[in-house]
């Protein structure tokens, strides 16, 4: 069975550009090109729900100019939008967005709001994301509705994810095995894939790979019925 939700841990960009002895931000330039492949290629499979995970609430902690080059990114990826508004994709951005430098705050909410009702691909962009910040907001949300005791439902509700279903299936590209703050409760029965290919390698070729992969696993949720059998 195709996963109806995908979640990718993009890393490696850096070691894919000094591997060339190219400057990381190049890392970061074919990193771009991956993702614009990897939605294009998850459409064509007819996977319904992708996230991306493009900056995350650690990485501030990086030089300077490589975030700001990362923003700069984004800047591009939003000019090019206008082909997904075409093909009737909807973009969320998930995190803290405030944080963010304002144009780029102001146009992921934009672009949010203007593919809100979109019925195609969903692709959600973890910008300044991290799961721990998430369900902090998600509990200080609920506390401030003078909720005092919260059911799982009711978190579930305030995340930034809430537009889509939990993943099927997390990929973390570049050999590290870590989920490095990403989608923690949301991943609690996804299956993770860990695959030593630098994320501006991905291709179509590792993707279905990917999926071969997830659907020679048993997925059995805790019961005993395989959700992934064949029937
Ligand atoms: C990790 O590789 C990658 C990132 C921190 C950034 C991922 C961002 C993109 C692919 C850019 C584009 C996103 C959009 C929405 C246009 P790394 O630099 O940590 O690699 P390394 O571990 O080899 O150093």
């Amino acid at each position: 069975m195709i996963p109806e939700h995908i979640a990718f841990i993009m890393d490696g960009n850096g070691r894919w550009a000094e591997r060339r002895h190219l400057p990381r931000k190049y890392g970061h330039k074919m990193g771009t090109e991956a993702l614009k492949r990897t939605i294009r290629n998850c459409a064509e499979i007819g996977v319904k729900f992708v996230t991306f995970y493009a900056f995350s609430t650690e990485n501030w902690n990086r030089p300077k100019d490589e975030v700001d080059y990362l923003f700069d990114m984004f800047r591009r990826f939003f000019d090019e939008i206008d082909q997904y508004r075409d093909k009737s994709y909807r973009i969320v951005f998930i995190g803290n967005l405030s944080e963010l430098p304002t144009d780029v705050s102001e146009n992921a909410l934009r672009i949010m709001k203007e593919t809100e009702g979109n019925t195609g691909l969903t692709i959600l962009i973890g910008m300044n994301y991290g799961s721990w910040e998430e369900i902090t907001q998600a509990v200080n949300r609920l506390l401030s509705k003078g909720i005092t005791s919260v059911t799982k439902e009711q978190i579930a509700e305030e995340l930034y994810t809430k537009v889509a279903p939990f993943p099927d299936l997390v990929i973390r590209t570049g050999g590290e095995v870590r989920l490095s703050n990403f989608l923690l409760l949301q991943s609690a029965y996804a299956e993770l894939l860990f695959t030593k290919v630098l994320w501006p390698d991905f291709n179509k070729k590792t993707l279905i790979k990917c999926i071969e992969e997830f659907e020679s696993r048993s997925r059995k949720f805790g019961g005993l019925e395989d959700k992934n059998a064949k029937t």
